[in-house]
């Protein structure tokens, strides 16, 4: 069978850190027949694989020696629809944030705080993508993938997904082990309006909107956009790291020395950490060597000024997880893949 795979691709621009760097061969699906072809293709059983989403939330320290599968699998379909709500079907290669924008131009709620989440549809689920006081988890209803060992289409139920922080079953069982396919999501006819989150509510009234799913669509997009930068114009993949998730008993402690640090409830045990505050606390945001830095508007997000490489990236991201751990007994994790 003759499918059509490129040799030595450029993957610069499939990726919104914009680090320059190559695959051995690349091949990208658009129909699920693209993908069984690639599948069922010799170079997988001797190459290593990477499926490629939007490129938002990894990092090349390298060239890939291997084949890069990129995903473009389209769609946003109206499976049910109700007085309450509206199931929609939408490919995993979809645009994350243009699902968003169909979503509240059909005036459906559930999604509307995820605005601006760079990325593809199909790794809204893998990272249970968050924002604003709103996870994918709390739409998704069920997600389709391939089992990549029978190579058989398979189906998870929400609950089955195992959604927690920045988590699912795809980042730890199923890992390397299957591609998505499809993501089904619920959506509500009746507006949710979540406008609790920090400066929503404040936007909207400089917006002087009432809330809506688009009114509030337009203040996350206003809201992300003054304190993240665009990665069309400054490489960056969003947060590199997650927020770290401590005990209660070791958060007294740091209170002790450090009683202005953030905190959020998380459970009655434990409690999440602003990374960013860490961060910037052990004196990082807004730094910059050469063309590596941290961005000066919110600490969480490194950047690429221009021609860092992605060992770079990954040497400050090191000094800054020491600094944080030397100063505050707390260690950071990226939330970034480094391939
Ligand atoms: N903060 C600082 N200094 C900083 C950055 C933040 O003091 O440099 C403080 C803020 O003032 C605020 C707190 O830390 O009191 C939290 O900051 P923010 O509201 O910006 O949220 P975050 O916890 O830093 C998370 C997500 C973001 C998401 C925002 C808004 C993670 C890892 N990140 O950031 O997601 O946009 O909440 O809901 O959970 C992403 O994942 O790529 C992403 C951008």
């Amino acid at each position: 069978m003759s499918i059509s795979i490129e040799k030595n691709y450029q993957l610069d621009n499939l990726n919104t850190f914009n680090i320059s760097a190559k695959a051995k061969f690349f091949y990208e699906f658009n129909t699920l027949k693209k993908l069984e072809e690639i599948l069922n293709h010799k170079l997988l059983k001797t190459e290593k694989s990477f499926v490629l989403g939007g490129g938002s939330n990894i990092l090349f320290s390298k060239d890939f020696n291997g084949i890069v599968i990129k995903n473009s699998l389209g769609g946003i379909n109206i499976t049910k629809d109700n007085n309450n709500h509206t199931e929609v079907e939408v490919g995993s290669g979809e645009i994350w944030h243009e699902f968003v924008l169909w979503s509240v131009k059909k005036n459906l709620s559930g999604i509307e705080n995820l605005a601006l989440i760079p990325g593809s549809v199909g790794a809204s689920p893998i990272q249970n993508i968050g924002a604003y006081g709103c996870e994918a988890k709390d739409t998704i209803k069920k997600v389709q993938f391939i089992d990549l060992e029978s190579k058989s289409i398979k189906e998870l139920t929400n609950s089955e997904c195992n959604f927690s922080y920045r988590s699912s079953i795809f980042k730890k069982d199923l890992k390397g082990k299957c591609i998505i396919t499809k993501v089904t999501f619920l959506l509500n006819k009746k507006p949710i309006n979540n406008t609790s989150y920090g400066a929503i509510a404040s936007e909207l009234a400089a917006l002087k909107s009432q809330a809506s799913p688009q009114s509030i669509c337009n203040a996350i997009i206003n809201i992300r956009s003054r304190k993240l930068p665009d990665p069309q114009k400054i490489g960056n993949s969003g947060s590199f790291f997650k927020n770290p998730i401590i005990s209660n008993l070791k958060l007294k402690k740091i209170k002790e020395k450090y009683p202005e640090i953030i905190n959020y409830k998380q459970s009655k045990t434990h409690s999440k950490i602003a990374a960013g505050w860490l961060i910037e606390m052990a004196g990082w945001k807004g730094y910059r060597k050469d063309d590596c830095g941290v961005y000066d508007k919110q600490a969480l997000v490194l950047v690429n000024y221009g021609q860092a490489s992605g060992n770079e990236i990954i040497e400050l991201s090191k000094k800054i997880q020491q600094s944080v751990l030397e100063k505050f007994d707390i260690m950071i994790h990226p939330e970034v893949n480094i391939i």
